[in-house]
């Protein structure tokens, strides 16, 4: 039922705005991939919202698997260090400014065509622009994708970007407005959110929060140590710093953001590694 939901979701979002490599010209373009359409609805989201350009982009031999499968292509992969052949782009990149770059999040990072895209572009070719990252994930990795991305791209401005979960992509037109407006991206103005108070150790309370908003995750997100919260539109926000164990058994200390709104169960918005 929670899956349709969300399919019929992503499909409006997608029929609203997506049409390939099209738009009103200017100066701005939204270049992304997407694998099973969530990356692609929030494609569709930011054209909607801003108007620019949107182009799709692929590798030849298409991530076409299971979930299963494409793991298992991934990592033989990163095994081999083989990079798929980046399909020919449908859109110049020189005539744009600023790229909107989209991609879901794979192994902590940008999804492999996105490195299909960067190996495949003369060095200049995105010398001098700005890039705004965009993902969807299924706990996390804004963070590092951007880290890594500013590494890739030394002659970009990588700006902070947005990112949303798999299961929360319903909330990204609100959260999106809000993004595009505090970053100038779009015109229009937005109260702004206070800061988070001081970090307190968890409490029975607390941590009870965190294990509504997280216990329900395929995968062990942690055990919360400390916390700060602010008010948001309709509820609260809570930061929490969290320990957990690498796949390789090493303990990193992680932040954990689950949003409280009246009325709704606690759910996390994203983990930062
Ligand atoms: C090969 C693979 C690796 C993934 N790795 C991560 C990951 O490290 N962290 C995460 O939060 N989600 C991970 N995911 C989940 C995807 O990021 C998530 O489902 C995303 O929304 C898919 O976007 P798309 O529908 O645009 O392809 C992974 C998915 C795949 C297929």
């Amino acid at each position: 039922m929670i899956m349709n939901m969300r399919k019929i979701v992503m499909a409006v979002m997608v029929a609203a705005a997506v049409t390939s490599c099209k738009g009103p010209g200017g100066k701005t373009l939204i270049l992304y991939y997407s694998q099973t359409g969530t990356t692609e609805a929030l494609a569709a989201e930011i054209q909607r919202q801003t108007g620019a350009d949107v182009c799709r982009f692929d590798v030849g031999k298409a991530y076409d698997g299971t979930y299963e499968e494409t793991i298992e292509r991934c990592l033989e992969e990163r095994r081999t260090g083989f990079v798929p052949e980046l399909k020919p782009l449908g859109v110049d990149v020189s005539g744009y400014d600023v790229i909107f770059l989209g991609f879901p999040v794979w192994f902590g990072t940008y999804a492999m065509p996105v490195k299909s895209l960067l190996m495949s572009m003369r060095s200049d070719a995105l010398e001098g622009k700005t890039i705004v990252p965009f993902c969807t994930f299924g706990s996390g990795g804004l963070q590092a994708s951007t880290e890594d991305l500013r590494a890739a791209l030394p002659g970009c401005d990588v700006r902070d970007g947005y990112g949303v979960r798999t299961a929360r992509i319903a909330e990204a037109p609100q959260e999106l407005n809000r993004f595009l407006i505090e970053n100038g991206w779009k015109k229009g103005s937005i109260e702004p959110l206070p800061a988070f108070s001081g970090e307190v150790p968890v409490t029975e309370e607390t941590a009870a929060i965190f294990d509504a908003a997280c216990s329900g995750y395929k995968y062990p997100i942690g055990t919360p140590v400390a916390v700060g919260e602010r008010d948001i539109p309709g509820g609260k926000e809570y930061k929490f710093a969290a320990e957990s164990f690498t796949p390789d058994g090493r303990l990193s200390h992680v932040a954990v953001f689950v949003n409280v709104i009246e009325g709704q169960s606690p759910v996390f918005t994203q983990v930062v590694r």
